[in-house]
């Protein structure tokens, strides 16, 4: 019903109207749109307004032969507010029908918001679910800093990376870090080629047409950035940390040699960053490694990071601690990056510090002086903007978020000793996991947990321009 046609009716007839096609009374409130997006302040449109997602069960069916998708995404969320419509996020592909509640829902598209407007509005509250059918051939974002992320095509299939929001380009969602949720992929491939996402692997199954059915689970909550696909011709590698967490790694046949050594120190590296931050908070860990030159990064893809070409071990340290912080306590918005790069930087420099290599507060000095020798990245611009204030969406990828980051948690241990330190470290994890946290949300925590008055770090490290004297 267009407001054009009621205008012309008489106002009592309107109200009767609105009562029919709402199906409810004068007293029922009445649902508005949920709004567009949620104000992120470096990605305003991501994500959408009035309603978290609960689950998502993607049934994906990819080609690689001719790059085509077909998919159903299901996605089950409650209404925050009462809805007369509510946008998902999702660029390029075809939709081909959106129902809710099991009724066709109307539905239009403009720019990366899919609209969709339910038969009957939602009630505040309301638990619903909503079935998008699409397909179409995915296309690769440009992420503001210039690097490609989204769904991306290989030389035998494709990898889905979605940081900060390439992940509208292979399903419907509302694609914020704040909303997160339990996910089921499946994926259906052609014989031959294995299809690899987050979480356990529920079953596989060949069908007798041709094809290999994949069923992934991922019971604990996921920002929609860190979901992966990843169809191709892997090597599969499946096991068990000493700690019963489960492995799973699919690496390019041409990257098997030199990922060896790395990846085979990976259940070794939980075990030791259980020690340091805590119990692993997922239930499987791994890798996939796409063949070299794919990606320009690499990415913590939850439980099973995306490395592009053999890791390094340092690298593979680095995507673990992402694990429990990124993965596990995910940022509030865009703006706090540091506390996923820095943090995870600095796992990094207690890795080393733990295996003989210099130690954090070498690694420290060694980014004041410059010194390579010490670190390889220590004349990276670690000073060119404070790490929680990047300018703008161009830089929350870079240097000082990453470097400067890391060396704000040194300054705090530093002030507060090793002790305090470590217990922050593993208490952070451990009170905001598998949930969202922002950086006012770390400062306030880091001084009532180590019971000291930080202000001086977070001004001069955390928020300060330039070099700190
Ligand atoms: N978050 C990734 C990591 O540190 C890196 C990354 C993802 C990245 N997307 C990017 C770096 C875009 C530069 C540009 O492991
Ligand atoms: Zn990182």
């Amino acid at each position: 019903m267009e407001l054009r046609t009621l205008s012309r009716l008489a106002a009592p007839a309107v109200a009767a109207l609105l009562a029919l096609t709402t199906g409810c009374t004068g007293d029922t409130v009445q649902g508005r749109p949920g709004a567009s997006g949620l104000r992120d302040p470096y990605f305003p449109r991501a994500g959408n307004g009035g309603y978290q997602v609960d689950h998502y069960a993607l049934d994906l069916d990819y080609d690689p032969a001719d790059g085509q998708l077909h998919g159903t995404a299901v996605i089950t969320a409650r209404a925050e507010q009462a809805l007369s419509s509510f946008n998902l996020d999702l660029s390029g592909l075809n939709v081909k029908g959106v129902t809710v509640q099991g009724e066709g829902a109307r539905y239009n598209r403009t720019g990366n918001e899919l609209t969709v407007r339910p038969a009957e509005d939602l009630k505040k509250g309301e638990v619903f679910r909503t079935e998008v059918d699409y397909s179409g051939k995915p296309k690769a974002l440009a992420d503001p800093d210039g690097a490609e992320e989204g769904w991306i095509t290989t030389e035998d299939g494709a990898v889905a990376v979605g940081e900060p929001v390439g992940s509208m380009t292979w399903f419907p969602g509302n694609h914020h870090p704040s909303d997160k949720a339990s996910y089921d992929i499946t994926i259906t491939v052609p014989r031959g080629y294995e299809a690899v996402s987050n979480g356990e692997l529920r079953s596989r199954t060949e069908g007798t047409d041709g094809r290999t059915v994949f069923a992934w689970h991922s019971p604990e909550p996921m920002a929609s950035y860190l979901a992966t696909a990843a169809v191709g011709r892997y090597k599969v590698t499946t096991g068990r940390t000493p700690s019963g967490v489960g492995l799973y790694s699919a690496v390019a046949p041409a990257e098997e040699a030199a990922s060896a050594g790395p990846l085979g120190r990976l259940p070794e590296m939980v075990e030791w960053g259980g020690g340091r931050f805590g119990p692993y908070p997922f239930a499987s860990t791994g890798a996939i490694v796409v063949p070299a030159g794919t990606l320009g990064y690499a990415l913590e893809t939850q439980g099973r990071p995306v490395y592009s070409g053999a890791p390094s071990a340092d690298l593979v340290v680095h995507e673990l601690a992402h694990q429990w912080f990124g993965d596990s306590v995910s940022p509030k918005s865009w703006k706090d990056m540091w506390l996923n790069e820095g943090f995870a930087t600095y796992a990094e420099w207690l890795w080393t510090e733990d295996h003989g290599g210099p130690t954090a507060q070498e690694r420290f000095e060694a980014f004041l002086t410059g010194d390579t020798d010490v670190d390889e990245d220590a004349d990276k611009d670690w000073a060119a903007f404070p790490p929680a204030a990047p300018p703008g969406p161009q830089d929350i990828s870079a240097d000082p978020v990453y470097y400067r980051g890391a060396m704000v948690l040194h300054r705090i241990r530093q002030e507060v000793g090793d002790e305090r330190f470590f217990a922050l470290l593993r208490g952070w994890a451990e009170d905001h996991r598998h949930g969202n946290a922002s950086t006012a949300d770390f400062t306030a925590y880091a001084e009532e947990k180590t019971g000291r008055d930080l202000k001086k770090i977070w001004d001069v490290w955390l928020y300060g321009k330039g070099r700190p004297a």
